[in-house]
């Protein structure tokens, strides 16, 4: 297993929606293994194969849940939303590749989820709260769009602005 280096806002590879997975073999259950690790040590609770410099229709997700279970521990092979609730809800989100910068999104409360595991095993899932937002922000990331394209157009500039300055601060 290995860590795999994030890529940040501005890198083109988060613009590009990712290819429909097809082989279903023991490379792509190691990428999901490192995927996961990288997103432990990132200390995130998603992270889609774009982050990774793949532009691939894969991401991982472990999004706890209130009873603290493994439940939400989730490795989603072209993952489609099918359903999305009318009613919405808004909270903050942040992303891995944009450290430091959140703001509020809103998105459908509800969503059903269909995907394959990493097996080539359907898996469908039905999610609200955090785990529904975790979940649309990944998917979101394999067609190319990032939280930031979901907010104003004067959010987005001042998020941009931000993220600007904060890059400009790490290289002194
Ligand atoms: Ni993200």
């Amino acid at each position: 297993m290995a860590i795999r280096q994030i890529r940040y806002l501005g890198d083109e590879v988060l613009r590009v929606p990712g290819e429909v997975v097809s082989e279903f073999d023991d490379d792509l259950r190691a990428l999901v293994k490192d995927m996961f690790e990288t997103m432990y040590h990132a200390e995130g609770i998603g992270l889609a194969a774009p982050q990774i410099g793949l532009s691939l229709r894969l991401c991982v997700l472990d999004v706890q849940d209130d009873d603290g279970s493994d439940a939400d521990r989730l490795a989603l092979v072209n993952p489609e939303v099918v359903r999305a609730s009318r009613e919405t809800d808004k909270s903050t989100e942040g992303c891995l590749s944009i450290p430091g910068l959140e703001e509020f999104v809103t998105r459908p409360a509800t969503v059903t989820i269909r995907a394959t595991d990493p097996n080539g095993e359907p898996i469908e899932v039905e999610a609200d709260g955090m785990l529904a937002r975790a979940l649309q922000h990944e998917l979101d990331h394999l067609d190319g769009v990032l939280f930031i394209d979901r907010v104003s157009p004067l959010k987005r500039r001042m998020l941009l602005k931000k993220w600007k300055k904060s890059q400009e601060e790490d290289r002194g």
